[in-house]
Order: structure tokens, then C-alpha cells, then sequence
């Protein structure tokens, strides 16, 4: 048993990562790696991953070290060291084998240029992401949130115009370091395509004679001028006997209900751009009274 511990702790690459390291490299499988340590001192002692000891496979020369035949137990934290005094550190991986997909999805809530990303990873791994903007410059990077495999980060594009029709996609770069490789995915994509609006707000029922009079706000979220920035708007009611019932209002924030409704929610939609509705807004109770007043007519 205790054998068996020992075995696996010297196994063990590297420490979990728990943030993405400020310098890192990334070398091929079998094939050499020189890490530089950045400082004017003419000698350094290095350490990997915490261990004094440079194996075999390490030479030190100067302020580089070189990695002879990168394999997996070489993987890891390098530090440079005059005395005790941390000079320098790099994490060192190998080239990622895998490519396929990470299901990266992204979401806006509007046309005001941010947004947010999640994505599928590698248990262990730690990611950052940035952006190239609709005016072609570069963002910084943007350190991911992720727990257990599953990654997020938002966005902002200063530069994205809500007037304008967008001509070129927004880029976004994936960068992630698990214990032991270099994962890098790119997207692209219009923020056009990827609006789902907010619910909308402040829904609100009235009795006015025998029918019941809706009416609602856009999303706070949404751009104005409304003239520009058109809803469609999806209410869905539900009659006594628990039938669902829904009606498209389209240029207008308020409709009448002819039948006797229990409850009634809403949601929306760009008609223009993405066709995604907005998630439902809370169920709205229609006031029992206002039911008791609508059944003596
Ligand atoms: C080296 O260190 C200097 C001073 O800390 C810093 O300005 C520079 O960006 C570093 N270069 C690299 C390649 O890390
Ligand atoms: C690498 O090692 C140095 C020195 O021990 C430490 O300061 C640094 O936090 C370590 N970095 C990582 C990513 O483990
Ligand atoms: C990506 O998403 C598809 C469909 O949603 C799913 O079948 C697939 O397993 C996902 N892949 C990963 C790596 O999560
Ligand atoms: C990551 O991918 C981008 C484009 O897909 C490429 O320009 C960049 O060089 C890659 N980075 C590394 C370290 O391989
Ligand atoms: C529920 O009521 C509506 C209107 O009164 C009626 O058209 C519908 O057929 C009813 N549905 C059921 C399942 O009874």
C-alpha cells in the first residue's frame, strides 16, 4: 500500500494548475525545448516543479536550460534561481494531440458588443480566451472561469456599433493548459447570430370590461430606438381547464385577452437576426378576483 502511494506520488507531474501561469511553452513530444530564464545574471540554478534536482535529460548552461527528449514527467513549472532569489518561471507542456471540438457556444443578450462564452475542456485543465474585435484589433486575454470541465468568460467589444450592419465576424482565441498539454481553438462569429434577448419586463394584467388588457416592456437590456431595434413578442396563457394557448404581438407592447386565463408569460425575440427566443418570463398570475368578476359576466 504504501509502496504503491509512494509510486504515485512520484508519478504525479506537475501541481494542478489553478490559474493560467504568466509565461508558458510549448514543446513536441521527444523533441528538445530551450527554456530561457529572462535576467542579466550570467549564472542560475533551476528547479522543476519545486525539485533542486536537474535530471539527467536537463542541461544548464548560462541562463537557458535545455530539455533533451520532452516527455511527460518533464512537464511542468521551471524556475530559474540566483541563490534564493526567483528570477524567472515558465510552465513547460507538450503540443496537444487533441483538436476535436470543445462545443464552444456564445450568447449575447443584446447589440451592445458583449457577450459570453462557455465551452468543454479537460477536467484539469486552465483556460484564457481573447478576442480579435469587429475593428480588427486585438483584446487582452481574459482568464476563464471552469469548474470540472466545463469553461466561461465574458466579453467586450468597445469597438462593436449596434447601427452598423457587421461585416466581418468577431474572432475569438481559446488557449488552455492542462498538466501536461497545449490546447488552442479558435471561432468566429457574428454577434448577429448569436443575440438571444433578455425576458421581457414588467408584465402587467388589468381587467378592463370583459377583457383582460396585457401589457409589458421590452428587456432593459435592449438597444433603443424601438423603431430600430424591433421585438417580436410570444405570450403563451393557460385557460381553466389547463390548456395552453400562445398569441404573437409584433410592433406593440400590449394586447387584450378575450377567454378567461389563469396565468399568462411572455417572451421575445429579434425578428431580424437570430431566431432564438429570450427564456420565458416568471408566470404571471391573473388575479382571482378579476377571474370571479369575468365568470358572473
Ligand atoms: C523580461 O523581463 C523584463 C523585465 O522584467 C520584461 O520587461 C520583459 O517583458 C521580459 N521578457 C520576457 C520575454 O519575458
Ligand atoms: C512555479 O514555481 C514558482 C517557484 O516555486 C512559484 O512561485 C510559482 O507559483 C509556481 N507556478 C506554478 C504555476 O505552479
Ligand atoms: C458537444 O456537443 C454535442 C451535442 O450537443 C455532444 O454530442 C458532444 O458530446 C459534445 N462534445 C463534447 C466534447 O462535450
Ligand atoms: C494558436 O492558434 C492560433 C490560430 O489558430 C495561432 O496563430 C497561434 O500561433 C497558435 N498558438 C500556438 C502557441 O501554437
Ligand atoms: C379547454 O377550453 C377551451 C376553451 O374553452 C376549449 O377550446 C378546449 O377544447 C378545452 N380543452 C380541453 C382539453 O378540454
Amino acid at each position: 500500500m504504501l509502496v504503491l502511494v509512494g509510486l504515485v506520488l512520484c508519478l504525479a507531474p506537475a501541481d494542478a494548475l489553478t490559474a493560467f501561469p504568466p509565461k508558458f511553452q510549448v514543446g513536441k513530444l521527444n523533441g528538445d525545448l530551450v527554456v530561457k530564464c529572462n535576467t542579466s545574471e550570467q549564472q542560475v540554478t533551476w528547479t522543476q516543479n519545486g525539485e533542486p534536482e536537474p535530471m539527467a535529460e536537463l542541461v544548464a548552461e548560462g541562463q537557458t536550460l535545455t530539455i533533451l527528449g520532452l516527455d511527460l514527467p518533464a512537464v511542468g513549472n521551471y524556475s530559474c534561481w540566483a541563490g534564493t532569489v526567483l528570477l524567472d518561471t515558465t510552465y513547460v507542456v507538450v503540443s496537444g494531440t487533441r483538436e476535436e471540438g470543445m462545443n464552444v457556444s456564445c450568447q449575447a443578450e443584446s447589440y451592445r458588443g458583449s457577450f459570453r462564452c462557455s465551452w468543454t475542456g479537460p477536467r484539469s485543465a486552465v483556460f484564457h480566451a481573447r478576442l480579435t474585435r469587429s475593428d480588427g484589433s486585438l483584446g487582452e486575454w481574459v482568464p476563464a472561469a471552469g469548474c470540472c470541465g466545463q469553461f466561461s468568460a465574458s466579453f467586450a467589444d468597445p469597438s462593436f456599433c449596434p447601427f452598423a450592419e457587421e461585416l466581418r465576424p468577431l474572432q475569438l482565441q481559446l488557449e488552455g493548459l492542462s498538466d501536461t498539454s497545449y490546447l488552442n481553438f479558435s471561432t468566429h462569429f457574428f454577434v448577429r447570430d448569436i443575440v438571444r434577448p433578455d425576458p421581457p419586463q414588467e408584465l402587467t394584467v388589468q381587467q378592463r370590461g370583459e377583457q383582460l388588457h396585457l401589457a409589458w416592456a421590452p428587456p432593459a437590456s435592449w438597444p433603443l430606438p424601438k423603431s430600430y431595434f424591433a421585438l417580436l413578442y410570444r405570450l403563451q396563457y393557460e385557460l381553466p381547464n389547463g390548456t395552453q394557448v400562445v398569441k404573437y404581438v409584433e410592433g406593440a407592447e400590449e394586447t387584450q385577452l378575450q377567454e378567461r386565463t389563469r396565468r399568462v408569460r411572455i417572451s421575445c425575440q429579434d425578428p431580424y437576426a437570430n431566431p432564438t427566443w429570450s427564456p420565458w418570463s416568471t408566470w404571471q398570475d391573473v388575479n382571482a378576483a378579476q377571474q370571479r368578476r369575468l365568470r358572473a359576466h
